[in-house]
Order: C-alpha cells, then structure tokens, then sequence
C-alpha cells in the first residue's frame, strides 16, 4: 500500500533528524538533565500522558531549523520523567488544515479511550483573510504512529470568533462525558471555551468556561484545567498582560453549566523563561506540569531565543513540577522526587554566617547543579542579600533577595555575555522564621524555587564551562545560614 502524506513527511523528518543529531549533541551549551529535542527548534510541552506504564512526553518542534517554523509533534517515553527515550515523530503537517508553512500541528493534548491513544491539536492553516485555527483529531494503537481522522477538523471556531486566535485544546474525562477547552479572541478579549463529548470526535459547545474583561489580555494560550483537592484549578499563558505570563486561577466548575469562577490567583514562575505549561495526572496521582524553558517575541523583555541555534538547537522544558494546594487555595509546584536519583557528592556546611564579604559555596561541580539553603531569619540582621551564581569574577547571575521590601530578583544582565533582563517578583515570605531557596542549575538555566515553592523564577542562562564559583553575600548585616546543601547533578 502506498504511504500516506503523513506518513511520508514524518519519515523525512526522521531522516533529517537521524542526519544532524550526532553533530548537535556535542553542542557546549547542550542541558545535561533537562529535556531537549535531539536536533531543531521545540516549543510548548504537548499530550503529556502516562500511557502504556510510560510517561509519554510530546512538543511543538520544527525538526528542520533552530528558529520556530511548520509546527510538527515530537514524541519521546521514559519510566522518570528524567531520562527519555526519542521516539518517531508523531504529526506532521499534511492535510489542508494543517500544512501552512507558517502553521502546522499545534499545541494540543493526549487522551486514552478504547485502548487508543488520541491526540487533540489544533491545526494551523491560512488562506487570504488569514490564519484559520481548528482542533482536529488523532489516534494510535501502539502509542507511537498517530492517524489523523479522516473528518478532520473536529471543532472549528464559533461565529463572532477570531479563527487565527482558537487553539491549544486540553481533553480529560469526567464521569460519562469527555470536556476540552482551548484558547478563543472574541472582540479582542480573552476566552476559555468547554465543549463536550461521548467519543472525542463529535464536540457540543457548552460555554465560556472564564474569560478576560481586559485585565487577563487578549488571549489565553494553553489552558488546562484539572481538580486539585476540592477545587478546580484553570491554568493559561495569557497574551497581553506584560510579565505575567503563566498564570493559574484556584476555583470551582460546574459541570453543568461549564462556568468556572476563581477566588485565588497566581503566578506559576515569574523567570523570563517558563511558558505554556501543561499538566497531566501520573499513575502515582500526583498532578504534575512542565514548562517550555524559553520566551516568544511579542514579551516585553525578549531580546532573542538565546545562542544555541549555533549549535543547530534551541528549546528546553523546564524540570517536572508537582502541583500542590496549600490551605489558603495558593499553589506550590515542586520539583518532582525523581530529581533526587541525580544527585552525586553532596556537600554541607552548616551554621554559616555570610557579611557583606562573599561567602564561596562548596561544590564539587560549580557549573551543573542543586543547592538547597534554609536562611535562619531571626538570626539575620541583613537587608536583602545576594546569591551569585556561575562567576567567573566578572560574568555572574545574581539573585536578589530583599528581605526590607519582601522582593526578590534574578538578574542576567552580566550572566553570560548575551542574556539580559532582570526579573522580579513580590516574596511572600509566610514563614517569618526561616525562608529556604532551592536551585538547580543546568548547562544553559538557572531554576529558582522559594516561599515554599509558590514564588519561583526560572531563566535561560548561557554561562560558559570557566563560570563555575557561587557565592552568598549579606547587605547592610549579615545573613545566617542555618543549613546549606549542594549537589553535583549527573
Ligand atoms: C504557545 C503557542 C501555542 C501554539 C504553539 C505554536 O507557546 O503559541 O498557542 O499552539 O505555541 O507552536
């Protein structure tokens, strides 16, 4: 039988793939326990899945360049979310609705019915008035070769809605129905839609799940939505609302109705480089996201996608977070405990009390790392203090942490020769006794968890293998801390 279009253009990407990716991975700038493709551009995490006693791990990539082009899926497996396994490439552009040069198979979501795996994404097409967005369907039966659905599209854009701006579709079930929403513009504003299905190919629209009344921008990418304790957690990427870029909303939805009204809100990681997180549930029950390590260039710091293309790459997830509720309906996200398996030569000094002279922090490996520091805040009289990270005497990245004016900062402006930007956040600071800052510092980012893992900032860094000495420094007093762990991570 003669292949399909499909088929033929995921075996040429493959090909093209199999060709670059000895020579990329010997890239200096390569992360060493982050996920990367093995050749090309990647974007947004897609149908995260634990499928088959796998997680299954799919992303918007443009095999063929280090720049952002025809979007097509690619697909890797692993037992701990650590260490993957690249598998064939899952979608490709091929169809009418999906094959725009400028659009492709875009962000979608994985589901499993009737011993199938299906994936819903949208595809991205254009005629003369435009880009024209709808959600479509797959599915497989071994996991790894997808078919698209033979009446694809499946859901197009309502009546009054922008069709360039109608994507992302995340699917779940819950009781006999299957519910997805996706991104929607309507008059300029922001919407989440939620429709219903009984077999994921034939969708009745049932709402306007949450919307924007101007304060939440213009549109919402990547919105999920998912139970956590006895509430209902909608997460999106909104375009429109400068640095808040990946926020989440603690509410109650009515299935009924398909209304989802929020009494909390937050950010998920206020670094220049977290985007388009997608969530899914493992076999353990534990709720669980990953980010894209990387910025777009409508975002008010964006200077470009960093150096790597040199190297015939670009793109990173950040680690896998858990989510957790706290009692007042704030969010933690967690780094999960498989992290810890990596771990080698733990260092701890204990007791340190940190003036304004630097105060270098034991590592076996100052470049590739984890460092956890609990601060002994009644023991501080200092203002703020820094941590300076992956020095070389003159590059370094500096985290500020104002402890007068409960703020904290990451800046890169002298952090590698080429990133820029410092970012900032409040710091909530609970806990008036102590305040513990965990790191992980990879190759090419720099992960910074505090506040009980509720205020987080997360940036590409691009510090060369020389940049390996860390400090810590009090300003105006001194800092105690109490407990200092480092790790080398491999
Ligand atoms: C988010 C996003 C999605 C879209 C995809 C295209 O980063 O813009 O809205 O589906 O990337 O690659």
């Amino acid at each position: 039988m003669s292949k399909t279009l499909h088929e033929q253009n995921i075996e040429k990407a493959d090909r093209y793939i199999a060709a670059k990716k000895l020579l990329v991975k010997q890239g200096e700038m390569r992360q060493k326990y982050h996920f990367m493709a093995e050749a090309g551009w990647i974007n947004d995490p897609n149908g995260l899945i634990f499928f088959g006693e796998k997680y299954h791990l799919f992303y918007q990539y443009n095999p063929y360049d280090s720049y952002w082009g025809a979007m097509h899926w690619g697909h890797a497996v692993s037992d701990d979310m650590i260490h993957w396994e690249y598998l064939p490439i899952a979608l490709a552009p091929s169809e009418y609705y999906d094959n725009h040069k400028e659009g492709g198979c875009f962000s979608g979501s994985a589901i499993e019915y009737d011993g199938k795996l299906y994936l819903l994404y949208t595809g991205t097409a254009k005629d003369e008035n435009g880009f024209i967005q709808t959600q479509c369907a797959a599915y497989s039966s071994d996991g790894i070769h997808f078919k698209k659905y033979e009446h694809n599209p499946v859901i197009t854009a309502p009546d009054g809605y922008d069709p360039a701006n109608f994507r992302d579709p995340k699917v779940w079930r819950h009781g006999e129905y299957f519910y997805l929403i996706c991104g929607a513009g309507k008059d300029n504003l922001a919407q989440v839609l939620i429709y219903r299905s009984v077999n994921l190919l034939e969708w009745e629209y049932l709402n306007v799940l949450a919307e924007s009344r101007g304060e939440w921008g213009y549109m919402w990418e990547c919105p999920d939505i998912y139970p956590l304790g006895d509430r209902h957690v909608l997460m999106f990427s909104p375009m429109g609302v400068h640095e808040r870029t990946v926020v989440y909303m603690v509410g109650d939805l009515n299935y009924k109705t398909g209304k989802f009204n929020y009494t909390v809100t937050g950010e998920i990681d206020w670094g220049f480089d977290f985007y388009a997180p997608q969530s899914f549930l493992d076999n353990k029950g534990r709720r669980i996201l990953i980010g894209w390590a990387n910025a777009w260039d409508w975002m008010p710091w964006w200077k470009d996608w960093g150096p790597t293309f040199k190297e015939g790459w670009c793109g990173s997830f950040a680690l896998p977070r858990e989510v957790r509720m706290c009692e007042d309906h704030t969010l933690q996200f967690i780094p999960v405990e498989e992290l810890k398996s990596l771990r080698k030569h733990e260092m701890e000094v204990i007791d340190v009390k940190a003036g304004e002279t630097l105060y270098e922090i034991p590592l076996s490996n100052g470049n590739v790392y984890e460092m956890e520091l609990l601060i002994d805040l009644d023991q501080s009289d200092a203002e703020s203090f820094t941590l300076i990270l992956r020095s070389d005497g003159e590059k370094k990245t500096v985290i500020e942490v104002d402890l007068k004016h409960q703020m904290m900062y990451f800046d890169r402006n002298l952090s590698d020769g080429w990133s820029t930007g410092r970012t900032k956040s409040p710091l909530k600071m609970e806990d008036k006794h102590q305040l513990a800052i965990h790191i992980f510092a990879d190759q090419s980012s720099i992960e910074v968890f505090t506040d009980h893992y509720k205020t987080n900032h997360s940036c590409n860094v691009f510090a060369g293998k020389n940049q390996k000495r860390n400090y810590i420094a009090g300003k105006n007093g001194s800092i105690y801390v109490k407990r200092l762990s480092t790790w080398e991570l491999s």
